[in-house]
């Protein structure tokens, strides 16, 4: 069923908000769950639809989970696989289901699993993971859509990233963890997610080091072990309830977070003249009324450079700030979808290259707006909360890959946001 936000402004938006599980977390610790055959317990897992697309494909390998989702609890026994394929049913409906790859290849040695293809962002390759499992001894295959590594013993080797590829790092690690010997993975990722991978790992038995560094060290051991592991805080989550405050220049105090996560986001917010405060409980986000929100220049980096995960709502708040900004996207190729979207909402944005030149108008129009991802989909409401009239925004489905009930939560914070039935 297809659904759209009616959203309603409804001014400054003033309250409390629990940040979630990060979903960027909770979807590689899943697929890693894999290499232990043990039934593992993640806790603090968030109600999302992507969440619930990789319990799928992990059931569909053979997998039996059980998913308490008020409770944030989902227990997994990956015992019972039987089926090393992981069908484009699954990756088709979310790429990071390609993440099982480097934990079949671990455990099983041998994965085939659908080719992810592009996605409205950019064409996403997977070279990087395939050279990095390729490195570790495994063959590999393309066919009719289908990419398949098979190896008769994994053997730790030493790997150079050409770029710090988050996913990448996360299959090679996995890979790696049941490997013969020692892999040495060497200008990776360090955001976060693949510290908390890592700590996922090494409470099941796994000896990484240096995760949240550039380079890490894996000492392969013969088998994991079950184990129960708490998810990481969502940082995207709380950078957009952050610039949700300053847009509606409301009020905002979130709850369960960490503040070295959105170090950039909050370093980008101080610039633009909201104040945030770091406190024992949280981070209170709010908008004094004697200043003006004022422009400032973003360029998107790996960790921890500012998030590209970030940039669609960041430009909705610059959108409305006085002044001209400058928002160049590093990471991925096309990824301002917004755009087009957030000028039929009255903004003034021009596409130059790789850089968005913003001119800040006082207000966004209401309008019937079109969400064609995720984040796109946040800065679309997060426009739409500081119009001047209403807003219609179709395809929340992809809201809601990353958002639980983004609307409730919103409307918990004082806003007025409808979801109904589109026809
Ligand atoms: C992850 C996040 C995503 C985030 C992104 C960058 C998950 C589930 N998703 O995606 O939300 O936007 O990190 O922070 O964690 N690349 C290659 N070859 C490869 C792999 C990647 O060229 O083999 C390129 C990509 O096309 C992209 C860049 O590297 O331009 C970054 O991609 P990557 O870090 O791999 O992102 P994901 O893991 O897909």
């Amino acid at each position: 069923m297809n659904e759209k936000f009616i959203i309603q402004p409804t001014g400054p938006l003033h309250g409390n908000i629990e940040i979630g599980g990060a979903k960027n977390a909770v979807l590689p610790v899943l697929a890693a769950t894999i290499l232990s055959g043990q039934n593992c317990t993640i806790q603090n897992v968030p109600n999302l639809s992507d969440v619930e697309y990789m319990r799928c494909l992990l059931e569909s390998l053979g997998a039996k989970t059980d998913w308490d989702k008020p409770g944030g609890i989902l227990s997994i026994d990956t015992g019972t696989v039987t089926s090393c394929k992981a069908d484009y049913e699954w990756v088709g409906k979310l790429r990071a289901s390609f993440l099982v790859i480097g934990a079949l290849l671990g455990r099983y040695k041998i994965a085939k699993v659908s080719l992810p293809g592009g996605c409205a962002i950019g064409s996403r390759p997977i070279d990087l993971h395939l050279k990095g499992l390729a490195a570790l001894g495994a063959e590999v295959e393309h066919s009719h859509g289908y990419v398949t590594v098979a190896a008769k013993k994994l053997t730790g080797a030493k790997i150079y990233l050409d770029f710090p590829s988050v996913g990448a790092t996360e299959n090679i690690m996995m890979a790696a963890a049941l490997a013969d010997g020692q892999t040495i993975l060497e200008n990776c990722a360090v955001e976060p997610e693949i510290v908390d991978l890592a700590n996922f790992l090494n409470s099941s038995g796994a000896e990484i080091r240096g995760a949240g560094t550039d380079t890490i060290k894996i000492n392969g051991v013969k088998e994991l072990h079950g184990t129960t592991h708490s998810v990481i805080p969502d940082r995207i989550e709380a950078g957009t309830f952050m610039v949700a405050a300053a847009i509606t220049r409301g009020n905002i105090l979130l709850t369960n977070i960490v503040a070295d996560h959105v170090k950039p986001v909050i370093a980008k917010l101080k610039e633009a003249q909201i104040c945030v405060e770091e406190l024992e409980n949280g981070i209170r986000v709010w908008h004094d009324p004697t200043q003006d929100i004022i422009s400032a220049d973003i360029k998107t980096l790996p960790y921890p450079g500012f998030p590209t995960d970030m940039q669609a709502q960041f430009m909705s708040l610059m959108a409305v700030a006085k002044g001209t900004s400058i928002i160049t996207e590093t990471v991925f190729e096309n990824r301002f979808m917004q755009v087009g979207e957030l000028k039929r909402m009255g903004a003034d944005i021009k596409i130059e290259s790789r850089s968005a030149v913003i001119e800040g108008i006082p207000r966004f129009a209401g309008a019937q707006v079109h969400a064609s991802d995720l984040r796109a989909g946040a800065a679309l409401t997060l426009a739409a909360l500081c119009a001047s009239d209403v807003s219609e925004i179709r395809g929340i489905c992809h809201i809601d890959r990353g958002y639980y009930k983004l609307e409730q939560q919103f409307n918990k914070l004082g806003a007025q946001i409808n979801r109904v039935c589109d026809e």
